[in-house]
């Protein structure tokens, strides 16, 4: 009997890939640095049982139309917003994603980045390596404190409820806002839930870890840094579109805001002559807030582990569009 076809986007270690090759022909995209082209995954698309993406790679209505055989898309992020799950989900197809197995390290890189925005670290040790260094200075390179103070958290899933744990080590108020109360992350760390508003107009570290939906989309806009103190910190963790970009950055050259700490961009990679980049106060980092060794092989590993439960018959560990296996093909 011919295995299932299986199509990794990106090089993953033959050793991640291991189990999944004792059931299915594994076949991937051999490079690490360099995403799949749109007519290579498309064509691989045609002969896929299973898909195993990047968050980099669109799954929309042209590529479902091009798998007739897919039964299962892993994706390896905890965020979905590149697939069309909607018209995925009608296809009798499972989607699933990587929760959990990186909650705590996308927690960490979010206060590593608020730490590292708000103390000038970037800008601190560029100081040194290019010789600037020429006298200890009362004010130099002084940033604003982190602890004690407020910091609002929007998107109380549990990477919010991660960060806002390291938070409360900083003896900080924590203050959220989310679609709804997280009366479990209130109980844990003691955070408390305000509107959009309220948390913009008075937090010194404004966190946004909100998936993308229609509804997040352009959240953050002129009127809203407009809002925030003058001294406030931005951090954004979650994805790009969330915020208006044009808008952080005249926020940021006007003085209404300090600073800002960006693990993402609308576009990605961003490019390198983007205004944002080309501002002192801005910390820019490549999307990587689940990238630590050991969180990216179990997240490897657990894309695999799905994948491998699907095709076997079985329901997957993570699956994102829940009713799926009741519309089973
Ligand atoms: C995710 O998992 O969605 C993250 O953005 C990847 O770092």
């Amino acid at each position: 009997m011919t295995k299932p076809y299986v199509f990794i986007t990106r090089k993953l270690s033959k050793e991640t890939i291991q189990p999944l090759m004792e059931v299915a022909d594994v076949h991937m995209w051999n490079e690490e640095e360099n995403a799949v082209p749109r007519e290579v995954l498309l064509k691989e698309a045609e002969k896929a049982d299973a898909l195993l993406t990047m968050l980099s790679e669109k799954v929309d209505k042209e590529l479902l139309d091009a798998a007739p055989k897919l039964k299962v898309i892993a994706n390896l992020a905890v965020g979905f917003d590149n697939i069309d799950v909607k018209y995925a989900n009608q296809k009798g197809i499972a989607i699933c994603n990587t929760p959990d197995v990186l909650t705590d390290t996308t927690a960490d890189l979010t206060f590593a980045l608020l730490l590292a925005t708000a103390r000038r670290i970037v800008e601190a040790a560029e100081f040194v390596k290019k010789g600037q260094w020429k006298s200890w200075s009362p004010l130099l390179l002084a940033g604003y404190d982190v602890h004690h103070k407020t910091i609002g958290i929007v998107g109380m899933g549990k990477i919010g409820e991660a960060v806002a744990k390291r938070a409360r080590g900083f003896e900080m108020n924590i203050l959220y806002h989310n679609r709804s109360r997280n009366m479990e992350a209130e109980e844990h760390t003691g955070a408390s839930y305000t509107s959009f508003d309220e948390l913009i107009e008075t937090s010194d570290f404004i966190v946004c870890l909100t998936p993308l939906t229609a509804e997040t989309l352009g959240m953050f806009t002129r009127e809203s840094f407009k809002k925030m103190k003058k001294s406030a910190v931005f951090v954004n963790v979650s994805r790009g579109p969330v915020v208006d970009e044009e808008a952080l950055y005249h926020a940021l050259v006007d003085g209404e805001i300090a600073a800002a700490g960006l693990d993402v961009f609308v576009q990605e990679p961003v490019d390198e002559k983007h205004p944002l980049l080309t501002l002192p106060n801005v910390v820019a980092l490549p999307h990587i807030g689940s990238s630590s060794k050991e969180t990216r092989k179990n997240m490897m590993e657990l894309c695999c582990k799905n994948i491998e439960l699907v095709l076997c018959g079985q329901q997957p560990k993570t699956l994102v569009n829940k009713d799926w296996g009741l519309s089973v093909k």
